[in-house]
């Protein structure tokens, strides 16, 4: 039988990338805030994450088995500048819905970050003592301590994802498509490493990790740790697109841009290991965007 999950921050990039993903596999409502959307693979819910008690009656009306919590302060230069709400979005809210699962007895995944480490080290596993270098971080990192707290069989997902963005929200890969695309300046750092997993991968790897029963921290992204410019090299060549026109930076050399690590990859050897299979490359991750993008899911997000 289909699972019921209810998700919020419901218009995010994550979000609705997600719940295209997993139509086949889940009854998916998406828990809304301010934005309004309308995506025809799934239920929409308006959802308050402020109180405990209203949370409560979200998840009473859903009836979902599983909660899985996305709703964030994205944007590392905006909570740098106000972390306050940075801390209050980040950690209380993700808090509340901690403790509204814990009351309810539903399941809950929380997405984490790569964003949780000074960057000096390669491919950090699950047990590396954290290290946030920015407000960002620190939010994410605590919000992980207060969701485990609250909520000890929650599952917490450390990722960095892409996929289809909206008119109001786009994904990494879509700023480089755009910009080959239409050859305007792009400059790409080529100091800078991850781990990136298309949201597709990612969600159905999830899907598989709450199937056996999986919880505590777990990385999952790509196989593959690569620089920000070569992900985009690859972009160009799965999408057939010039890339000669690209300039390559050194973060490390900027003055003026918030304090992020240069190495941000994860290994995702522990939920390979449970899976039973490897998460893949980006070739093949690329690859399954652009058969997305065929398929008309980038038409269907970006009218949004
Ligand atoms: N983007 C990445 O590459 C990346 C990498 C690693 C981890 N993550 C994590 O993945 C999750 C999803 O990221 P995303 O990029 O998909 O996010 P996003 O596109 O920026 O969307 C954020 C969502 O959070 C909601 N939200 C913000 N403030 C809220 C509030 N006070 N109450 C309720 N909802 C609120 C927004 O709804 P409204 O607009 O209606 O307020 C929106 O739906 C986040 O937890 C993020 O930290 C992201």
């Amino acid at each position: 039988m289909n699972q019921r999950i209810l998700i919020t921050g419901g218009s995010g990039l994550l979000a609705l990338n997600w719940a295209h993903a997993v139509k086949n596999r889940c009854h998916v409502t998406l828990g809304l805030h301010k934005r309004q959307v309308v995506f025809p693979e799934a239920q929409i819910h308006q959802i308050d994450l402020e109180s405990i008690g209203a949370l409560v009656r979200s998840i009473e009306e859903v009836l979902p088995q599983q909660v899985i919590h996305m709703a964030g302060l994205t944007s590392v230069d905006r909570c740098e500048l106000e972390p306050q709400l940075a801390h209050h979005i980040n950690v209380t809210l993700a808090a509340n819905v901690a403790k509204a699962c814990a009351i309810t007895g539903v399941g809950l995944v929380h997405i984490s970050t790569d964003h949780l480490f000074s960057g000096q080290d390669s491919l950090v596993d699950e047990n590396q003592p954290i290290s946030p270098i920015n407000v960002y971080g620190q939010t994410k990192a605590e919000a992980e301590y207060q969701v485990l707290d609250a909520n000890p069989d929650a599952l917490v997902i450390r990722t960095n994802f892409y996929g289809w963005g909206t008119s109001y929200r786009k994904s990494f890969s879509d700023v480089v498509i755009n910009a080959l695309r239409i050859g305007s300046n792009l400059t790409l750092f080529q100091d800078v490493y991850y781990t990136p997993i298309l949201v597709e991968t990612l969600a159905l790897a999830v899907h598989d990790l709450i199937g056996l029963k999986a919880n505590g921290i777990f990385n999952v992204v790509g196989d593959e740790r690569i620089s920000k410019k070569d992900f985009g090299l690859k972009v160009a060549e799965e999408f057939g697109l010039e890339f000669s026109s690209v300039k390559t930076g050194l973060f490390a050399a900027q003055t003026k841009l918030i304090q992020r690590p240069l190495d941000m990859s994860l290994s995702n050897h522990k939920a390979c290991n449970l899976l039973g299979r490897r998460l893949g490359k980006t070739k093949e991750h690329l690859f399954k965007l652009h058969e997305q993008e065929i398929n008309g899911l980038k038409k269907q997000v970006s009218m949004l």
